[in-house]
This record gives structure tokens, C-alpha cells and sequence, in this order.
């Protein structure tokens, strides 16, 4: 069994994050959405609302062999726990390079058995991210493009 996790903060997960998915999909067996619930990020969305909102995109696009899950531990020994070989990462712009690498240099000094496997971005999603979809949703313009079904639902409970 070929198993990856997807570790972010998914606040909130967007359709530039299923498209990383997706592409993963056809590579892994099985891949876990860890979602992390890091204290010292402030996030605008609780973790159930995150979970919630990446739960029930899964269902609404019938996606298969994928589950979520949260961590407020290092994603690496997450991974090591799962026995999970690989992390997937997604790559929007040159000006992702930077944080990425630092961050792989991170995980593989905590354990270089875990690899980091870097999916790019379709040129259609590689503009997206959770902060801008908070922007534009609470500058009404309309994100429903953007984001799965979930995601508007809980915007638009949330923020009426
Ligand atoms: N589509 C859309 N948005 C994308 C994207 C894609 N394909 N790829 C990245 N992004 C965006 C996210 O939306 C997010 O946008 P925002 O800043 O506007 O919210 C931004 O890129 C970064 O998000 P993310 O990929 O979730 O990274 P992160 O830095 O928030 O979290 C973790 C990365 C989970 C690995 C890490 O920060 C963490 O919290 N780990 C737990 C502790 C740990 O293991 N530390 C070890 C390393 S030091």
C-alpha cells in the first residue's frame, strides 16, 4: 500500500488544493488530508470547521481512497505513525519555492526517511489560496468557482 499525507492548514481547503489531490491520487494508493492544528497559527476557521469542510468536499466529488485527519504534533512523525512513506506538497509559483525548501530541510532533519513529493499547481488554481478566498468571499465577490460546495456553506453560514 502505496500511502501519502497532504499536511496543511486547509483554512479553508479550496479547489487549488483538490487539484493537488487529485493529481496525487493517481500516484498514491491512499492519501490522508492532515489537517494541523498548529497553535501558533492563527486560523480563521476552527479545526472542525476544517475538518468538516474537507470531509464533505471529499463526498461531494466522490473521491475515493482519501480520509481526513488532524494533528497538532510534527507532520512528520504523523507520517511515520501511518506508516505513510511520503508527504505531498503543492507548488503554485517560483515564490513558493523558498518556503517549501525550508520546510522539506525541516522534515528531513526530523527524519529524512519521509519524502516530500511536490505536485505543481494547473495554471487555472495556481492563483489560489485560503486568505485570498477569505478576501474576495467577504468582498462578495462570488467564490463559488474557487472552492468546493462545502466550503461556500459554511461561509455562508458563518459570515451572513
Ligand atoms: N492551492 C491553494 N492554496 C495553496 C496551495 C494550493 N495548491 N498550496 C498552498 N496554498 C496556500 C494555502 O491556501 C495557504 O494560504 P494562506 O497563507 O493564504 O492561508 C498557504 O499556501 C500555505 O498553506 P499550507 O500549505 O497549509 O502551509 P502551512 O504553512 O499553513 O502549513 C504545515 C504547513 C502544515 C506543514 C506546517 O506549517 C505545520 O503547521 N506543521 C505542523 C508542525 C510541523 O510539522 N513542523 C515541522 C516543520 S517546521
Amino acid at each position: 500500500m502505496n500511502k501519502a499525507i497532504y499536511p496543511g492548514s486547509f483554512d479553508p481547503i479550496t479547489n487549488g488544493h483538490i487539484d493537488i489531490l487529485k493529481r496525487s491520487l493517481n500516484v498514491f494508493d491512499e492519501v490522508i488530508i492532515l489537517i494541523a492544528d498548529n497553535p501558533n497559527k492563527s486560523s480563521k476557521f476552527t479545526v472542525e470547521e476544517r475538518v468538516l469542510m474537507a470531509t464533505e468536499a471529499i463526498k461531494e466529488l466522490g473521491l475515493k481512497n482519501v480520509s481526513v485527519d488532524t494533528t497538532r504534533g510534527l507532520v512528520v512523525e504523523y507520517a511515520k505513525s501511518h506508516d505513510a512513506k511520503c508527504m505531498i506538497r503543492g507548488l503554485r509559483a517560483v515564490s513558493d519555492f523558498e518556503y517549501e525548501f525550508q520546510l522539506t530541510a525541516a522534515n528531513y532533519y526530523i527524519d529524512n526517511s519521509i519524502d516530500i513529493v511536490f505536485f505543481m499547481s494547473h495554471t487555472e488554481t495556481n492563483f489560489i489560496s485560503s486568505s485570498a478566498i477569505h478576501e474576495l468571499y467577504l468582498s462578495k465577490v462570488d467564490i463559488s468557482k474557487l472552492v468546493p460546495n462545502s466550503v461556500l456553506k459554511v461561509y455562508q453560514k458563518k459570515y451572513r
